[in-house]
């Protein structure tokens, strides 16, 4: 439909899913944070955030799947208002208008969620308002909303080390497929962090890139998730959705995300992940959320 000359421009930025392909915990800092290692990517799924301008005091409106299971949030402490409200403190008059949240990924699932929300909030108030706010300014304001938020501002495959804030380039990495599964169970990320008691990880030791899926996964079957054992302890679905993704046909690795509960496996190619990922929803008898498609 043609917009009418009156009717407010809307803007839209997409919040994608991140994966953590290998997450090591290398140490711990005196306040409590953990240090990592950890390749990240990204997955075509997403989360939606639009801001309609308008003079109206700013507002979040959730919609989606997996809005209402925010919908009690949706308050100054929601991260996107926050991201909102950091970027443009500096600024003559208060943001105003109105942000829509499709929240199509589950929530507190380690996939990034709220992380991938504020940092699409940042580029998209930035773009929008045409403020020109300088990288590293939005990268220190991504830091101060949370660890994952700036890895989520970038948005493309990255080395993330310290506790989530030192981002260095990635391996070259092939086209894969990937299959995401959350049990539809919420895992509280310090709970994971706290009950993980194995030694330190090293930090891994990582090619200048990989010529193919299959090459890549065979490196990081040697890696791991430090955080995958506690979080099968506290909430043992994970294990079992583990399984049910190493049994589909063409996954070349299985693997927890972050602090869990979703779970991914890579294929070769988005189409075998996608056949797969229908293979997946006909058998599972639990209602798990279940999506499929590129690495981006
Ligand atoms: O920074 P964020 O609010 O996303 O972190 C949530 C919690 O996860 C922290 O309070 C901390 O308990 C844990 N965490 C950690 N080390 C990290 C990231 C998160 O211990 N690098």
């Amino acid at each position: 439909m043609p917009q009418q000359p009156d009717e407010p421009v809307s803007h839209t930025e997409a919040a994608h899913a991140k994966i953590n392909l290998y997450l090591h915990v290398t140490g711990k800092r005196p306040d409590g944070y953990h240090l990592l290692d950890s390749l990240v990517v990204f997955a075509g799924a997403a989360d939606q955030l639009t801001y309609v301008p308008s003079a109206t005091p700013l507002s979040l409106e959730l919609t989606g799947p997996f809005g209402r299971k925010l919908a009690a949030e949706a308050t100054d402490d929601n991260l996107v208002i926050r991201a909102a409200r950091l970027l443009t403190e500096s600024g003559d008059t208060p943001l105003t208008g109105r942000l829509v949240l499709e929240k199509n990924l589950p929530v507190a699932s380690g996939i990034g969620g709220g992380s991938a929300d504020a940092a699409a909030t940042l580029r998209l108030v930035d773009r929008v308002l045409a403020l020109g706010t300088p990288e590293q300014r939005l990268l220190s304001i991504a830091e101060q909303l949370g660890a994952d938020v700036p890895v989520c501002l970038v948005q493309k495959p990255i080395l993330m080390r310290g506790i989530g804030e030192q981002l260095d380039p990635a391996p070259t990495l092939p086209a894969c497929g990937i299959v995401l599964v959350n049990c539809g169970e919420a895992v509280s990320t310090p709970a994971i962090f706290k009950a993980r008691n194995a030694a330190f990880s090293g930090d891994a030791i990582l090619p200048t890139g990989w010529p193919s899926a299959t090459a890549m996964t065979d490196d990081l079957q040697r890696l791991s998730n430090d955080l995958e054992p506690p979080a099968c302890a506290l909430c043992p679905s994970i294990s079992i959705v583990l399984d049910a993704i190493g049994a589909l046909p063409g996954c070349l690795l299985s693997r927890m995300s972050g602090s869990g509960a979703t779970c991914f496996g890579l294929f070769d190619t988005a189409e075998s992940a996608e056949a797969a990922g229908s293979l997946l929803r006909q058998e599972q008898q639990n209602d798990w959320w279940i999506w499929a498609g590129p690495v981006l």
